[in-house]
């Protein structure tokens, strides 16, 4: 049977990441880039810095900026990295320069996977599905927040370990699972286990309740981002 193991931030993986590598970010990367792919865009190209989004957007004639620095979209973005206030009419069709704080500089970290998946709460089924259908080794890299570790993110890697019964579980995806499963039934919800999290409460507090409230649906979609290594582009799988 396959081994899942586990990061709380791209930055303790060391060596190759192995044939599977997701990366997750529920609050709001991975969640947004699943939601872009829903709204209908072409592809997502993820860039780890503000600068190199411009560079690229400015050498690829009809790319839309995305992204954020600080929750907000920087100077000159054509969007946010809010999944609520996504416009399918500007999006569709379209391909996107995507860049934020964590998130994408995760999957940049992650990219030398034979397949790099990105998993939220919103695609957590269809990505396990996905998983059984590979059947390999699978590390879950957790974007984290501003260097730190981050609660949603660990939960929904716990709840996806959870979901890959008969998998080997190392010792630090078995911990992540126990702390997600019991994390639920002590808050009551994921919903609530997601709000109780540092960045939840500041995202509400920026004005983006509503995001967290839609990053916190389980498996309401059926569309797995996956990043082509080739052309750095991010598709459904
Ligand atoms: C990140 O990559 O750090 C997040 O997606 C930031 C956010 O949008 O809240």
């Amino acid at each position: 049977m396959p081994t899942v193991d586990v990061v709380a931030m791209p930055d303790q993986i060391h060596g190759p990441t192995g044939p599977i590598a997701v990366v997750v970010d529920v609050l709001r990367a991975t969640t947004m880039i699943a939601a872009l792919l829903d709204a209908g865009v072409s592809g997502i190209l993820p860039v780890a810095t503000v600068e190199q989004a411009r560079e690229a957007a400015g050498s690829r004639p009809g790319y839309l900026l995305a992204g954020e620095r600080e929750g907000i979209p920087p100077e000159g973005f054509a969007m946010g990295n809010s999944p609520v206030r996504i416009d399918p009419g500007l999006v569709r069709g379209r391909l996107i320069v995507l860049t934020t704080t964590n998130g994408t500089r995760a999957i940049t970290l992650s990219r030398d996977a034979e397949h790099c998946l990105m998993l939220a709460l919103t695609n957590l089924d269809r990505v396990a599905e996905r998983l059984w259908a590979l059947d390999q080794d699978t590390l879950i890299v957790c974007s984290g927040t501003d260097g730190g570790r981050s609660d949603e993110d660990e939960l929904a890697a716990g709840l996806l370990a959870d979901r890959l019964q008969g998998w080997t579980l190392t010792d630090r995806a078995e911990e992540v699972r126990d702390r997600a499963t019991g994390s639920i039934g002590a808050c009551g919800g994921i919903d609530h286990a997601v709000a109780r999290s540092w960045h939840a409460r500041r995202l509400t507090e920026l004005g983006f309740g509503d995001d967290v409230a839609f990053c916190s649906r389980l498996s309401v979609t059926r569309t797995v981002p996956r990043l082509d290594r080739a052309s750095g582009l991010i598709t459904a799988d």
